[in-house]
């Protein structure tokens, strides 16, 4: 049995007050809050054995790299990859993207087209323009419908013999969209394409399983799953690891380092140079395992309770309307109220202890769709509850009785 009262008590953050009000968290698809079990994995490295990994033979540094690649079988595991080393630790999303984005330089010609989608958040969309800039590719995009749907016979529409990357996330970050990945990569495969995911949005929400898929690059980040900021993962397929070229040379990405010329480790190393964000590595395998005892399908369901009542309640409230209204869509409502400007209800809200995203969210090119400088966005985890959507509910009509 789901017991949300139970799970919020592993969140001591959701105890604070904001503003002299009970803190109210639907800023969650900007960032995840961490759970004691996860805070106290962090403490416990950094009280009992930090240490510099792979290079010590003492055995503080011993510990910390088991520690460290524990954490690496666990998102294995988690994301059903074949080998470990085709988990590369990176900074989070917007690296893992860059790094990929980076690597294809040598790899594509002039001419070749690259396809990402509309419904892009800026960190799937500016790499690949710089990719383009680099080799003079072609940068294509998927169009959306006013749902925020992408529209799939014109990606297929797009697609030939010169399509040699499909760019697409998972879940949109504006508008909680769920994107049909599994069609979206038989056919880019089927014109000899590679496809990267860009999972920040989904990883909380869903459980992928990347040989399933058969995706060729999925990248994610810990802060959206209950872990900390500053470290994420890219899983890439073993064969298209080996044929990128390292993204950063430094110490432990090499084999053998002289003056005339430099051997590269092999995977994962050849993409992990320098000190890595050992700590938080840990602690993305202590989230997951957090998320995981919860369970994903837990974790979904209830999520899609919250989503049906936030959106009923929204839209008993004249003047507000929802952008993205997906048939499949996750826990994310963007919205406006009439000509009111999100920023003026995203800072009366705070007044109230309730914490959104107001703005473009990364998300220029979708706002330039619906014509609107941005929205209010109200995203839902699993410790968030109906009880504070109400309060978000009564809030909001006082700062629209406010703003009016
Ligand atoms: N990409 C994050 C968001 O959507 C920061 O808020």
């Amino acid at each position: 049995m789901f017991d949300v009262q139970k799970i919020r008590k592993d969140f001591p953050i959701l105890n604070r007050k904001v503003n002299g009000k009970p803190l109210v968290y639907f800023d969650n698809a900007a960032t995840s809050q961490t759970p004691q079990q996860v805070i106290d994995v962090i403490v416990d490295y950094y009280t009992n054995y930090n240490a510099n990994i792979h290079r010590g033979v003492h055995s503080l540094s011993q510990e910390a790299t088991d520690a460290y690649e524990q954490a690496r079988i666990k998102i294995q595991k988690h994301f059903n990859a074949k080998q470990p080393y085709e988990i590369i630790y990176t900074a989070g999303t917007t690296h893992g993207i860059n790094l990929v984005a980076t690597g294809f330089t040598s790899l594509l010609n002039k001419g070749d087209e690259i396809i990402v989608s509309a419904l892009e958040h800026h960190s799937n969309i500016v790499p690949w323009q710089m990719l383009c800039e680099r080799t003079g590719a072609i940068l294509k995009v998927i169009p959306m419908n006013q749902d925020g749907e992408l529209i799939l016979p014109e990606f297929d529409a797009l697609l030939n013999e010169n399509t040699k990357l499909v760019f697409v996330n998972h879940i949109s970050n504006a508008l909680g969209t769920i994107n049909p990945i599994e069609y979206i990569i038989e056919k880019a495969h089927s014109v000899g394409a590679a496809v990267l995911v860009d999972g920040a949005q989904s990883c909380p929400h869903l459980k992928p399983d990347v040989q399933a898929l058969d995706v060729d690059f999925y990248v994610c980040s810990a802060h959206k799953i209950c872990g900390p900021t500053g470290v994420g993962v890219l899983y890439g397929k073993e064969e298209w690891l080996q044929k990128l070229p390292p993204y950063q040379g430094g110490g432990e990405m090499i084999d053998q380092v002289t003056f005339e010329k430099t051997t590269y480790a092999g995977l994962p190393h050849k993409f992990e140079a320098g000190t890595p964000n050992i700590c938080g590595g840990i602690a993305f395998g202590a989230a997951l395992d957090y998320m995981n005892n919860i369970g994903f399908d837990t974790i979904a369901k209830y999520e899609n309770e919250l989503l049906d009542y936030g959106t009923e309640e929204l839209l008993k409230i004249e003047g507000v309307k929802i952008y993205g209204t997906a048939k499949e869509k996750t826990s994310v409502i963007s919205f406006n109220v009439g000509s009111i400007h999100p920023y003026d209800i995203g800072t009366i809200l705070d007044k109230m202890g309730i914490a959104v995203r107001t703005g473009h969210h990364c998300a220029q090119p979708i706002m330039d769709f619906y014509k609107i400088p941005g929205t209010i966005r109200a995203s839902f985890m699993f410790y968030n509850t109906k009880e504070e959507i109400d309060t978000f509910i009564v809030a909001l009509k006082k700062a629209i009785m406010m703003l009016s």
